[in-house]
């Protein structure tokens, strides 16, 4: 794809963070049933990221559905001594075709730095998978007017130099949005999508158009066909409103 005339196709990814047994299974299943079942199928790829107990069983049970399987963090290494963790390539055997990389929680509670999200996206490649990559300012930063060089500054930092549309999705999450039934307006949404892509753009050239890019922070039902309609918005990262299938379908539909 390329051009700036040419959108991405939309992406609408789900994640669980800790959340789903498997009791949860039937709310995928649902989804992919539902979806399935249309005539005309929706205008974006859907994806969903449960707890890494569950990506092989639904990886097997949803293999023939529309709707791919996703983790939501890996190691940097392949394999070896690292007692509790995964390997892309372990979540790739599994059925993961992508994995959340440097998600804001990550981020706060596991230290986890730009120049560490960088290692793990290049893991998600060498794994030969599509590493969705979080990105997203605090409300002390939003405040303080920071929002487009924090944003920016993570973007530049985050991201390797062998970045595709095909291995890479980039996630627009403000922190202050997430679970907290608050989004920024859609001109804030605008100007920050908008500074990502021409960042992008710069640094790959004609390839920075064609990477997606997701917003993330209490996208509902409400909502979504309102965000996804804004420029530079390429779908949605989800979390709580992931985990119903009525709640996810209503924003999948964003796309009918
Ligand atoms: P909520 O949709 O629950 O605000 O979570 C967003 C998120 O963090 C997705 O990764």
């Amino acid at each position: 794809m390329t051009g700036e005339g040419a959108r991405p196709r939309p992406l609408v990814a789900g994640n669980w963070k800790m959340n789903g047994r498997r009791s949860a299974i039937a709310e995928a299943k649902a989804v992919a049933d539902a979806l399935a079942a249309r005539e005309t199928p929706p205008r974006a790829d859907i994806l969903v990221c449960p707890p890494a107990t569950l990506v092989m069983v639904m990886a097997e049970i949803l293999k023939d559905a529309p709707l791919a399987i996703g983790a939501q963090d890996c190691h940097w290494v392949e394999s070896g001594a690292h007692t509790g963790d995964l390997s892309a390539e372990i979540l790739a055997d599994a059925g993961a075709s992508a994995i959340i990389v440097g998600h804001s929680e990550r981020r706060a509670y596991h230290d986890e730095t730009d120049l560490l999200v960088k290692s793990k996206q290049q893991a998600v490649h060498r794994a030969g998978l599509t590493a969705i990559v979080c990105i997203g300012e605090t409300k002390g930063q939003r405040l303080a007017g920071q929002t487009i060089d924090v944003v920016v500054r993570q973007l530049e930092r985050s991201l390797c130099d062998a970045t595709t549309p095909e291995n890479t999705v980039v996630a627009y999450e403000p922190v202050w949005a997430i679970g907290t039934g608050l989004t920024p307006t859609n001109a804030d949404v605008a100007d920050v999508h908008a500074a990502i892509r021409d960042r992008l753009v710069a640094r790959f050239g004609e390839a920075g158009h064609a990477i997606r890019i997701l917003y993330g922070g209490s996208v509902k039902p409400q909502n979504a066909k309102e965000l996804m309609a804004v420029a530079n918005v390429d779908g949605a990262l989800v979390g709580g409103a992931s985990l119903k299938a009525a709640d996810f379908l209503g924003i999948i539909a964003a796309y009918e």
